[in-house]
């Protein structure tokens, strides 16, 4: 791997993928870990947190509303301590809350910020004023929250409670892990119960968090019940391994030949491990060990050895589950037996980038054979991929996923934006090195 001008790097392809890779904490957990512990009086200590741009978002967020981080390395290893004075002491944030590229921070703050006496402005980079806000902004106003965004869609945004919230009572307008995170949060501060109906399997981590810290959250199929009033307690949260970040060895492993890899101590909540089953269903041999709880979620060992893969058909539930995962499963496809087809995907247009159109280019910069529908795609298959210069356009799951595909592709690969890796993996470049070098 060499490194070009700014932003650049050149990738070769690689040999077999073998031993032993500790992928970084969970994403989506570390905001939570974050978040909710911000919601309680006292202090948590969280390990394993991922320390990427994201996450650091989320952090500096919350400074604004008065709550206190400090690293701390001690006996129990290194960690972050949450220190924060409870919601009912959050002070009005004197300047913006600046979120970054990261969609997580802004939505799930959003639905604190409706419970709040006064309001607070969020704002992020340019991809992140580019992604729909209204999904949040809506139900919360229809709670009784003051809430703006540039043509009530986009960010900045501004949000603020002060006279009490109603409960929400219907089903979520899309299935997203975000909107049913935000309106747990608004719902927590409402006067009365709040009822969600979810139409898709979002991730779950919100609920088994606040669960844990004494909120009185109940499931039932698809019906999230939340009472406020149960006073919170502040949760030590040891973060799991990232499927997420997991997801690019998993594929590297899968479609480079000899490979045998394993994966220690990955988070397998039902919700997230989606991509465990599109790669299985490709014919992928991946076995779980060890299988264990930690924090309060599943957990496992994960091994996974090259296999001739053929391709498969993903719709529904599946495309939910999987969410985060479709450019790197799409590199799998690509070099499969037979065509893909990934349907009711339209959600991923809407991502750090259009995600359909981004892995589309990805994969014809490589030389597969790819149809852009409306909600998804067509990916032909039997592709021998070749080197060729891809564009992450600023998406750091697109800069992975294609980091995946130079592995196997004949000849040099040149991927520009490689740095947008730091939104969720910043150790990524040289895990790959570790890897190649076995
Ligand atoms: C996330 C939820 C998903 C996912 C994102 C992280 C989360 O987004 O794509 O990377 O942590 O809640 P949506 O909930 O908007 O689908």
């Amino acid at each position: 791997m060499a490194a070009l001008a700014s932003d650049s790097l050149r990738l070769a392809p690689a040999g077999a993928l073998r031993g032993s890779l500790s992928v970084p904490g969970d994403k989506s957990i570390s905001h939570r870990a974050l978040i909710c512990n911000a919601l309680a009086r006292g202090e948590a200590r969280v390990t394993n947190l991922l320390e990427s741009a994201d996450c650091l978002s989320t952090i500096a967020c919350l400074e604004r509303w008065g709550v206190e981080f400090e690293r701390r390395t001690d006996a129990g290893g290194d960690a972050v301590i949450v220190r924060s004075p409870g919601l009912a002491g959050f002070a009005a944030p004197t300047e913006t809350l600046d979120c970054g590229n990261s969609g997580t921070t802004m939505r799930l703050l959003a639905g604190i910020a409706a419970t709040l006496p006064f309001r607070s402005t969020l704002d992020g980079d340019e991809s992140l004023r580019r992604r729909p806000m209204d999904r949040v902004l809506e139900p919360l106003a229809a709670m009784g929250a003051a809430t703006s965004g540039a043509g009530g869609v986009y960010a900045p945004i501004s949000v603020g409670g002060g006279n009490g919230l109603r409960p929400f009572r219907g089903r979520l307008s899309v299935a997203s892990g975000q909107l049913k995170s935000a309106l747990i949060f608004a719902a927590l501060g409402a006067d009365g119960e709040s009822e969600l109906e979810e139409i898709g399997p979002g991730r779950d981590h919100t609920e088994r968090i606040l669960r844990a810290m004494g909120a009185a959250i109940e499931t039932r199929g698809a019906t999230i019940r939340v009472r406020p009033g149960a006073p919170l307690r502040p949760r030590d949260v040891e973060v799991p391994g990232d499927i997420s970040a997991a997801a690019f060895w998993i594929v590297a492993a899968a479609i480079t030949p000899n490979s045998d890899l394993t994966l220690p101590a990955v988070g397998i909540n039902p919700t997230r491990a989606g991509v465990i089953e599109a790669l299985r269903a490709m014919g992928a041999p991946i076995t779980l060990q060890n299988e264990r709880e930690v924090s309060g979620e599943p957990v496992a060992d994960i091994r996974v050895r090259h296999a001739p893969l053929r391709g498969f058909e993903a719709s529904g539930e599946l495309v939910v589950r999987a969410l985060d995962e479709w450019p790197v499963i799409a590199v799998a496809a690509a070099v499969a037996e037979g065509a893909t087809l990934i349907r009711d995907a339209e959600e991923l247009r809407v991502k750090e980038s259009d995600r359909i159109a981004s892995t589309a280019a990805l994969l014809r910069a490589l030389g597969a054979e790819v149809e852009e529908r409306p909600n998804g795609m067509r990916i032909a298959g039997g592709a021998s991929l070749r080197g060729g210069l891809v564009e992450s356009r600023g998406d750091h799951r697109i800069a992975m996923a294609a980091a995946v595909a130079a592995l196997i592709a004949e000849g040099e690969t040149e991927l520009r934006g490689s740095g947008a890796v730091d939104i969720s993996y910043p150790e990524f470049w040289r895990d790959l090195e570790r890897l190649r070098d076995g």
